[in-house]
């Protein structure tokens, strides 16, 4: 996936609608810390979730072409209705690698020992049934049942006025009816609402892409030899070999420091 021109140093740009991406980008940092990373929310079109699929072309093509000023070596898609929706349009149109969601984690998700997976997710990503197309090409067996939940991104963000735990209870019963081995986050804003989840479901029920989808991010880079080289300088004032050998109690030190 990762296009061979891109810097090792240059930054990866993220985008979603709003926050919801930044469940991913938490996960990211944490794992990757020293990559240098650029963060988009897209407010002024938020939510996503009922946007037209040529409105989500258009974000995300303004984005990326914003993200590509700014020099990146890679963009991950934090989004899951614009991975569903635009990602197939936009992607051949960069010479730097795009990461979605969906795609990105369908191959592991659907190799867990599991036959019924819910999918919670916003309007656009149920009605482009990429949950479902992705998980049945990877697993044949796998039924996929999808459930809109078009208020759950407005709690998150903090704005309208529904009654937030009888809409997630709601949504949650409809979906136990299904009896589901798991159920995907399919909407990055959707982690934030894991308590008021567990209130009424066990947290083990739960699928957050977000950890897959940073180590197929993390493993694509690893593979390219495009992970960021932080630069580290080791000085000593004298004996830089015994300094070399005795870092190894703390710290693989990878080469003898100068002496100054
Ligand atoms: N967080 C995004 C997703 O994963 C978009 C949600 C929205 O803005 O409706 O789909």
């Amino acid at each position: 996936m990762v296009k061979s021109s891109m810097k090792k140093n240059a930054p990866i740009g993220f985008f979603d609608s709003g926050v919801g991406g930044l469940s991913v980008y938490s996960r990211f940092r944490k794992l990757l810390p020293s990559e240098n990373t650029i963060y988009y929310g897209d407010l002024k079109n938020l939510p996503y979730g009922n946007k037209t699929q040529e409105e989500l072309i258009g974000f995300a093509r303004n984005i990326l072409d914003f993200l590509k000023t700014k020099g990146v070596k890679a963009v991950v898609i934090a989004c899951n209705t614009s991975s569903a929706l635009a990602y197939d349009y936009i992607k051949d149109d960069y010479d730097f690698p795009i990461y979605p969601i969906i795609q990105s984690c369908a191959k592991v998700i659907a190799g867990m020992d599991i036959e019924r997976v819910g999918v919670f997710a916003t309007e656009g990503t149920v009605k482009s049934d990429a949950y479902n197309r992705e998980l049945t090409f990877y697993n044949s067996k796998v039924k996929v049942k999808s459930i809109a939940c078009p208020n759950w991104v407005s709690i998150v963000e903090g704005v309208g006025s529904v009654d937030a735990d009888s809409d997630i209870k709601n949504h949650l019963e409809e979906m136990l009816s299904f009896n589901p081995d798991k159920i995907i986050l399919g909407c990055t804003h959707y982690p934030y609402l894991i308590d008021r989840l567990t209130k009424f479901a066990p947290k083990e029920l739960f699928i957050d892409p977000a950890e897959i989808f940073v180590d197929f991010i993390k493993k694509d880079l690893e593979l390219n030899d495009k992970i960021c080289q932080a630069s580290e300088e080791f000085y000593v004032s004298a004996e830089p070999e015994k300094f070399l050998e005795n870092s190894k109690i703390f710290y693989d030190v990878k080469f003898l420091p100068q002496i100054v």
